[in-house]
């Protein structure tokens, strides 16, 4: 059985922790390919409520072992943390493997974050503080820290010394700010190395073995395709590869073997930090969408900007990523609006665009040109099966679908697990 990729279609938070833990139940591995504890992916199984960071949401189901790959950075603190706070609630979290590859996140890397966007002040990302940007900076920069490196106390010294010679010069001189004493970092960081080390694996052999012996892995991405390094609204991005590619490198798993790529697609649209937002909304919908989709961060706590639902970046994550497939989610939270918009193209200076502009100037300009679809007010979130909705919310689904460019196999009505609507099976 190939591989699947389940990865965010717009800018994060479409619900891909609810929707790879529904599948988690039905697959051998939940692989992380990227990002970090950026990320917070919420979980609700019965009345537990779980928000996982850095650990795969596969790690909820019992029969599923959950992997960190290669391209995820780490942040061995908060892995920490969270796997005990996971043991505390009764959840099994001895099965999780690591990448030795996966890059450390230091604490001078978090530092760099926070300093770095105070210094740009009004033209800041918005970052989420973690360190994410930095450390990936320093593993394409070559100085890098990986978790295979915490069993070798000379290279970790050597490696935590070249890395502090260039960014305390930094720190100092131009941020105004202490240095960092090597000899604290490496301590701090051997101080981790025994408790990561029943976890640190070939992770990249261990997934392709199993791909041979017909097992199911399903990469979970984080973030989401707008985010992306390459294909996101740069520099509004964030450090990594969402996109289905990342899968790849991320994993060491090659593209032959991934036979299924499915988007999260929130039924509308939201974002958290700096940058465009064509269909962001500042009027009482936005609060609204807010207020009833619950849309607050689960790593920052940052209200979620909010707008209607935008088919130009379906398609375009459609495009990029090669989906087959789209889970739609949150089509509960529309309930109660008489009519919808939905932003099918944009008008950037009086012209009319179908598809995203790949000029970040001219995607600063574009305007949404809606078209309103009729709403319903009826409850959806006991609906079991399509012709459960109401007509017009089966309409509003069938309308996305055609405009968005992949079948939506899956409709989501409520957080829940159970509160899916299972239309094309993933497996
Ligand atoms: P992720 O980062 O993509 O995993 O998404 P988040 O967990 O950050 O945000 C999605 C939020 O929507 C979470 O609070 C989920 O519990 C919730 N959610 C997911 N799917 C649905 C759905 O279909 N309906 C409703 N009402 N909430 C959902
Ligand atoms: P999940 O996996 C939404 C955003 C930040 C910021 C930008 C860069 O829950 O969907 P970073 O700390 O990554 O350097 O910040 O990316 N961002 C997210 N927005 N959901 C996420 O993750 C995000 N992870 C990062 O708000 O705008
Ligand atoms: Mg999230």
């Amino acid at each position: 059985m190939p591989a699947l990729v389940l990865l965010g279609a717009q800018w994060g938070d479409e619900g891909k922790g609810k929707a790879t833990d529904l599948l988690g139940g039905s697959v051998d591995y939940v692989v992380r390919y990227q990002g970090g504890n950026n990320a917070g992916h919420t979980v609700v199984v019965g009345d537990q409520k779980y928000a996982l960071h850095l650990l795969p949401s596969g790690i909820l189901s019992p029969g599923c072992t959950p992997v960190i790959g290669n391209g995820v950075v780490v942040d061995p603190s908060v892995l920490l943390s969270e796997l005990s706070g996971l043991n505390e609630r009764g959840v099994d979290t001895s099965k999780l493997l690591i990448s030795g590859n996966a890059h450390i996140i230091t604490p001078y890397n978090v530092t760099v974050d926070k300093v770095t966007e105070r210094f740009l002040g009004k033209r800041k990302i918005g970052t989420t503080g973690r360190g994410i940007g930095p450390t990936y900076a320093d593993k394409i920069n070559r100085v890098g820290i990986r978790v295979q490196d915490l069993y070798d106390e000379s290279i970790l010294t050597q490696k935590v010394e070249a890395a502090l010679d260039v960014k305390n010069q930094i720190l100092t001189k131009l941020y105004n700010r202490r240095a960092i004493a090597a000899d604290q970092v490496v301590e701090e960081l051997l101080g981790y190395a025994e408790k990561l080390r029943p976890y640190v694996a070939d992770t990249v052999l261990i997934l392709n073995q199993a791909l041979e012996q017909d097992k199911v892995v399903l990469f979970e991405g984080g973030q989401g395709t707008l985010l992306d390094i390459d294909h996101g609204t740069y520099p509004f991005v964030t450090s990594s590869n969402p996109t289905a590619g990342g899968a790849c490198t991320g994993t060491g798993v090659g593209p032959t073997k991934i036979s299924r790529v499915i988007g999260i697609l929130k039924a509308y649209t939201t974002r958290v930090g700096a940058g465009p937002f064509p269909t962001e909304l500042f009027d009482e919908d936005g609060e609204a969408l807010r207020r009833i989709g619950g849309e607050r961060g689960v790593t920052t706590g940052r209200d979620r900007r909010c707008g209607w639902f935008d088919a130009v970046i379906a398609r375009y994550a459609t495009r990029v990523n090669g989906l087959t497939d789209f889970f739609l989610t949150k089509l509960d939270v529309l309930t109660g609006w008489e009519q919808i918009p939905v932003c099918v193209a944009y008008e950037i200076d009086g012209r009319r665009v179908e598809e995203l502009p790949y000029s970040q100037t001219d995607f600063h300009h574009a305007k949404p040109v809606y078209e309103m679809l009729p709403g319903w007010s009826e409850d959806i979130s006991k609906a079991k099966s399509f012709s459960d909705l109401p007509k017009n919310a089966q309409n509003y689904v069938k309308a996305l679908e055609e405009m968005s460019g992949a079948p939506i196999s899956a409709i989501g009505v409520g957080p829940g697990r159970d509160e899916t609507i299972e239309i094309n099976s993933f497996l």
